[in-house]
């Protein structure tokens, strides 16, 4: 069945990755992050009927509302949502971070994702839906002094509440750990980590499985070598 997907963060690395492959699959995606060039080039790629960009900072409550409104108006229902916008930080530890790069960490990868799982969950309920947040395999490791990391474990154990939330209501909770991807989160290439398209792959498996299927938690990491 075809359902309509909205991602964050959906103009780069795992979200556009997931974007595609969502749509490879004979899905529909609304596409939300700050960078109206990239959504716009995404969707072009895509096909206007099944892909809309939403130009959306997730930081601002107001403007995630807005999304879901347009999302909905659009493609008259959702299935799957995808808190997935996310940054970290440059400097390693505490005592070296910056306050603001705490702050903005906290803000996009902790904060943004409650106020995007607040204002789906009505369309959720609705249609019995799923909500596939991205952790880290920094959630699962003690990374010194590391603030990133501890966003992770905050989405890790905010997944499992929220499956018990979305549960009652007839619906499902993935979360997804992705070990270290090459993306544009990194200033530099990472030539032996995951692709994007390793973690759309598991993406697309966590929500085609079967209605009565639940898969709470995906670890996607690289093969050691
Ligand atoms: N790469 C890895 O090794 C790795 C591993 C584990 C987990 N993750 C997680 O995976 C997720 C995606 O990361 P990625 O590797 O794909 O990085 P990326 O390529 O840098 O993508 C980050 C996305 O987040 C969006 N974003 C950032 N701030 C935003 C804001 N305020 N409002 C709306 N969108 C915002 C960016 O879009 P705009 O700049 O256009 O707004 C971009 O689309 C993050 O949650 C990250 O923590 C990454």
């Amino acid at each position: 069945m075809s359902k309509v997907v909205l991602i964050t963060g959906a103009s780069s690395g795992i979200g556009e990755a997931c974007a595609r492959a969502a749509v490879e699959a004979g899905h529909k995606v609304a596409l939300a992050a700050r960078s109206k060039d990239k959504l716009d080039a995404l969707v072009s790629d895509l096909g206007a009927d099944k892909a809309l960009a939403l130009v959306t900072d997730v930081t601002d409550p107001q403007a995630q509302e807005r999304m879901f409104e347009q999302a909905v108006a659009h493609f008259g229902r959702l299935d799957v949502v995808v808190p997935n916008a996310g940054v970290g930080a440059s400097a390693r530890g505490t005592e070296a971070g910056s306050v603001e790069s705490f702050q903005k960490m906290i803000e996009v990868n902790c904060l943004a994702v409650t106020y995007t799982a607040k204002f789906a969950m009505p369309h959720l309920r609705e249609t019995k839906g799923h909500m596939v947040l991205i952790g880290s395999m920094a959630g699962y490791e003690t990374m010194w002094g590391s603030v990133y990391s501890a966003t992770k474990w905050f989405i890790r154990g905010y997944a499992d509440n929220l499956g018990k939330e979305l549960g009652e209501a007839g619906g499902r909770v993935t979360c997804l750990h992705p070990g270290m991807v090459d993306t544009a989160f990194f200033d530099e290439a990472k030539p032996d980590a995951l692709r994007a398209e390793d973690i759309a792959r598991a993406f697309i498996f966590a929500i085609e499985q079967p209605d009565h299927v639940r898969v709470p938690h995906m670890q996607v990491y690289p093969k050691d070598s």
